[in-house]
């Protein structure tokens, strides 16, 4: 009721609330290039629209008269109290859309309790970023480097500076063909404003002929060169397994047998996602995935889910198709693009309140309830 309450003295939101429209107000006030590299999807964008499209065709059936006054959003993710099903997925190189990029993005997320999750291709060295993150849960997801010294020293600084968990993205071995970037020739990597989490990195540096600021080129290319390797396969997982004393999620999992290798491989968690439609396209949609993957593993590993997440119904549908929480990230890279901390923070208050209200509207005073009864699919 907040914004209810200041729109009375003529306050209203500085953002919309329905934020399927960040992106039309970012395009026009940030420009193609940064929203380009936002925005942009894999192939012709048939994957991020499948998400939207799945997400939309199941709906929920309501519920009345249940006592709903008192709700209860929290729940237990990777063995610790989260006050909602809710958290920020990994998003590189954010300087692009905000010169505070990742630190303001983390002191938002810190802000409402809600984890933010660091990305490897962070444009803002992981120190500087747990320090604006503070008292915050914080996660760090992982590109894993074909250089084994730099994949240890980040997850021995990720451990240093208080990252709990640690998010493996396996469906980026490459970059795909994202024509939006292609076109503008915009890739942020190559313009040097993405890489500082790498080039702060004593063991990125020690792969270097000369210092990064001596030879701004030669870093750029080593990073490209190492930032991902195509040829990892399942039992590579063991080198994480001995690295990192903590849970470890898989990202980018989509079948179930996946699921099921990861549980082999002693892996805690699963993030059912398709990388926001930028990886695969003509990819199935991630929601079509999550039931048969919860099926598999749900009883075993953390599922967690995102790829087109966008109000508090998605959320709630998420959570009845087998998932304990949801990550969420363009829409607040957009927030951020458009007013920073507080943009995220914006963001994040529209999708928890929705949460709340669409859980209150449907006869749940908690996400405990929401199972696959909960909804139907709409008729084509
Ligand atoms: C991403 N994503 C991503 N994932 C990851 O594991 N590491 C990364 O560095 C990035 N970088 C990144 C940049 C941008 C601009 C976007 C939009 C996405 C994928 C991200 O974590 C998440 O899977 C999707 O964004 C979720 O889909 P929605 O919410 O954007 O539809």
């Amino acid at each position: 009721y907040e914004i209810y309450l200041n729109g009375m003295t003529g306050a209203v939101p500085r953002l919309p609330t329905d934020l399927t429209r960040l992106e039309e107000m970012a395009e026009r006030r940030l420009g193609p290039g940064p929203v380009g590299y936002v925005a942009g999807s894999a192939g012709d964008g048939s994957t991020a629209r499948a998400n939207r499209a799945a997400l939309e065709r199941h709906r929920i059936v309501p519920r009345m008269l249940r006592d709903v006054h008192e709700r209860d959003l929290s729940v237990e993710v990777l063995g610790r109290p989260l006050p909602a099903p809710l958290a920020l997925a990994p998003v590189g190189v954010l300087s692009i859309m905000h010169p505070e990029a990742e630190s303001a993005a983390a002191r938002a997320a810190t802000a409402l309790g809600v984890p933010f999750t660091l990305s490897s291709a962070s444009s803002t060295p992981l120190e500087e970023v747990a320090k604006a993150s503070g008292e915050g849960e914080r996660w760090f997801q992982l590109y894993w480097a074909k250089d084994r010294e730099v994949t240890r020293s980040f997850l021995r600084r990720a451990k240093a500076a208080g990252f709990t968990a640690l998010f493996v993205t396996l469906d980026t071995p490459l970059l795909a063909w994202r024509p939006r970037d292609l076109d503008q020739a915009y890739l942020p990597f190559l313009r040097g404003v993405g890489t500082a989490n790498y080039f702060t990195d004593p063991a990125f540096a020690a792969g270097l002929a000369k210092p990064v600021h001596e030879d701004p080129d030669a870093a750029v290319l080593h990073f490209v060169n190492m930032f991902a390797d195509p040829g990892k396969t399942w039992p590579d997982l063991a080198f994480l397994r001995e690295n990192w004393d903590g849970p470890i999620v898989l990202k980018g999992v989509l079948h179930p047998d996946d699921a099921r290798l990861a549980a082999e491989a002693g892996m805690d968690g699963v993030v059912v996602s398709n990388h926001g439609g930028r990886q695969v396209a003509g990819s199935l949609a991630a929601a079509d995935a999550l039931p048969a993957v919860a099926a598999a593993v749900g009883d075993r590993l953390t599922v967690l889910f995102d790829s087109g997440i966008r109000t508090g119904d998605d959320v709630v549908k998420a959570l009845a198709l087998g998932a304990e929480a949801v990550l969420l990230g363009r829409p607040y890279a957009y927030g951020l693009g458009l007013d920073g901390q507080a943009g995220v923070e914006h963001v994040l208050r529209c999708v928890l309140a929705e949460l709340d209200l669409t859980l209150a509207l449907s006869g749940h005073a908690g996400v405990g309830t929401l199972t696959r009864e909960v909804l139907t699919q709409a008729p084509l």
